[in-house]
């Protein structure tokens, strides 16, 4: 059975523009961007990552991003934190609630943070204690949950092993990277299954990429098992820097179209998202790749 309410955490800020290429997005563009989105309804906004700027240049001005936009009451504005130093950083710019990220496959944890899956389990742990000192909610992402670039197939039972490893740690939601979005709907019924019985399914995020066109299919099969809450990038925006050719998360005006058509409620303005996504994609010299936003137009 559908949920009856679904929680969106906007992604495009980070996701969407990590791995932007040519010259640096400027600051106050990343800044007018996030605001949008919080105009549009947006309640959770993925707006920087306190990652190395060596492996990752666009998330360089993370601290700037984050001192520059006004906060607006009752939006949850978070950043990725792969180590103490990232939370440390991400402290002192006032982030709401930060987030790990690990992988359920070997080759794609070296590539990406530069240390094995077990390694990097241990390394969160004190990014995990010194945000619950600082009264810090941390997320968990798994990478890689339905194929990695570099391993191929990924089984549910290892991602159900380190979702539960984050889960256990004391990370409050684990989010589900469909990475490069090779999944399909049955598998990512069965890897949602898997996770679900080590992690309370209200607990548990869909974040999946469209490279191969199916992240609203698979959407679709994961919120018939209970999923709540969905990673979604504005425009389609991103791409992961360590996923050669991935493209971005699914665009967030289609997930707010299906959500409408299953009498779904968000409190997002549809409307309001293409026109940012028309805008932001304005910002980098192409058109939304949302078949919604292309569907419907700017206003
Ligand atoms: P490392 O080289 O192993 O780390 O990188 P290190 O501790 O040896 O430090 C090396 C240098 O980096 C030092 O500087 C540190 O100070 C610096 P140097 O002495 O050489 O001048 N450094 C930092 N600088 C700023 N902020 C920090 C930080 N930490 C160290 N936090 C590290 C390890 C994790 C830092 C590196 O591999 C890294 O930054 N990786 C980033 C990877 C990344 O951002 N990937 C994209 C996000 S994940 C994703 O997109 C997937 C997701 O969307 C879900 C999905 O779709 O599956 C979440
Ligand atoms: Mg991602």
């Amino acid at each position: 059975t559908l949920p009856s309410s679904v929680r969106l955490f906007e992604m495009s800020p980070r996701d969407g523009l990590q791995n932007e290429p040519g010259a640096p997005v400027p600051t106050a563009t990343k800044i007018e961007l996030i605001e949008r989105l919080a105009n549009a309804g947006m309640s959770h906004i993925e707006a920087a990552s306190f990652v190395s700027p060596k492996w990752v240049p666009q998330m360089g001005d993370a601290g700037g991003v984050m001192a520059g936009i006004s906060r607006r009451p009752g939006v949850v504005y978070s950043a990725l934190t792969p180590n103490l130093k990232g939370l440390e950083n991400a402290l002192e710019a006032k982030a709401d609630e930060v987030a790990v990220f690990g992988a359920a496959s070997e080759a794609f944890s070296q590539k990406n943070i530069n240390c094995s899956v077990s390694e990097s389990l241990a390394r969160f742990e004190p990014v995990l204690a010194r945000a619950r000192d600082a009264g810090l909610r941390v997320r968990g992402y798994v990478s890689c949950v339905l194929g990695c670039p570099y391993e191929g197939e990924i089984s549910p039972a290892k991602v159900a092993e380190v979702a539960k490893a984050l889960y256990d740690m004391g990370c409050y939601e684990i989010s589900l990277g469909d990475t490069i979005g090779v999944g399909t709907p049955l598998a990512a019924k069965r890897m949602i299954d898997a996770v679900s019985r080590e992690v309370p399914m209200e607990c548990l995020a869909a974040h999946f990429h469209d490279t191969y066109g199916q992240a609203l299919a698979n959407l679709y099969a994961v919120l018939e098992e209970g999923v709540s809450v969905i990673d979604a990038s504005t425009a389609g925006l991103g791409g992961c820097p360590y996923a050669k050719g991935a493209s971005g998360n699914v665009a967030t005006e289609d997930v707010l179209y299906l959500l409408k058509g299953l009498g779904i409620e968000t409190g997002i303005d549809l409307q309001a998202v293409i026109d940012t996504g028309y805008w932001i994609t304005a910002q980098l010299g192409r058109t939304p790749s949302s078949k919604v936003a292309l569907a419907m137009g700017c206003q």
